[in-house]
């Protein structure tokens, strides 16, 4: 029998994540594959030696959709496929890693700059690093958690005295700095990328925010996807080793592209509900053949 396990995080109860596993078990299903959906949890550990034991058997992949590196490390050396796989989520899940690992590759992105470490709640952040963010991607300027997700971890600052105090807030927590695309304020475009596919696009808008991510409030509709967009949707999923992702692209001067953000684990009930296309049905295929030939 063919089988597989989704896995949602441990903890998390946020109905969009089951939804997404439920609506991904019935498209294995379709498929002949028995998946069953479990949360994640103590299934693998190491002994003395670093030897995998493993209480986990009998699947023929694991739906990955958690982010817990070290579960999905664990699991991984344990002999089991993940989609997508450890090193993709990881990078992914931090802001500053993917943009790290998407530079110099072909793909344009918003002047970035990651945040200095900070380990001591008593220091300061010092005056010649706030010159250097200001005097780099000048004001407004944009400044985001490293591991924020739905627009929650994502502020502006207008001038010096609100990045100080951005600065001062974040200090203890990984963070980036990234120039202000006015001409993206309250848009951008969301793409899914299935086995290096770019499957669907959507574009994501708010009167409200500069931030457009639906959780915000902001409102969507179907997008073109054009070969410029589709080129670096595909490039960035490729060097980032991903086999689903939702890439959040900023719109620069001139028509230009810039990518934003990607998202290994993103949603994908809001980008089928606008663009009648079915994501959950195009991953299980593209895992079923990579699995099953
Ligand atoms: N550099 C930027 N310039 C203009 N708008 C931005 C910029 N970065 C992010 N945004 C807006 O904020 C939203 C959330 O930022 P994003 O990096 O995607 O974080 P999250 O993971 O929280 O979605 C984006 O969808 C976009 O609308
Ligand atoms: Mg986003």
């Amino acid at each position: 029998m063919k089988r597989a396990v989704i896995l949602t995080n441990a903890y998390s109860t946020l109905p969009t994540g089951l939804n997404q596993a439920e609506r991904l078990k019935s498209e294995f299903e379709r498929l002949g594959v028995s998946a069953e959906i479990r949360r994640n949890g103590f299934f693998a550990s190491l002994d003395k030696d670093g030897t995998v034991i493993n209480n986990f058997c009998g699947y023929d992949f694991c739906v990955y959709l958690d982010k817990d590196k070290y579960t999905s490390a664990i699991l991984e050396k344990s002999g089991l496929r993940l989609f997508n796989s450890h090193a993709a989520v990881r990078v992914c899940d931090d802001k500053a890693e993917t943009h790290l690992a998407l530079a110099g590759q072909g793909i344009p992105m918003p002047p970035t700059v990651a945040g200095l470490l900070c380990y001591d709640a008593g220091a300061s952040v010092r005056s010649n690093d706030i010159d250097f963010i200001a005097r780099t991607l000048g004001y407004p300027v944009i400044v985001k958690e490293s591991y924020g997700s739905l627009g929650k971890g994502v502020y502006k600052a207008d001038d010096r005295h609100e990045l100080e105090v951005l600065c001062e807030k974040l200090k203890l927590v990984p963070h980036l700095f990234q120039k202000f695309i006015s001409t993206s304020a309250g848009k951008d475009l969301r793409v899914i990328v299935i086995g290096g596919k770019a499957v669907a696009a959507m574009q994501r808008k708010s009167d409200t925010d500069f931030r457009s991510n639906l959780e915000l409030g902001g409102t969507a509709k179907s997008a073109e996807i054009d070969e410029r967009l589709r080129d670096i949707c595909e490039l960035t999923a490729k060097t980032l080793n991903l086999d689903y992702c939702g890439i959040d692209v900023l719109y620069g001067e001139n028509g230009e592209y810039l990518v934003c953000e990607v998202n290994s684990n993103a949603f994908f009930g809001g980008i089928e509900r606008v663009t009648g296309v079915n994501i959950a049905r195009l991953y299980a295929e593209y895992i079923c053949t990579k699995i099953y030939g």
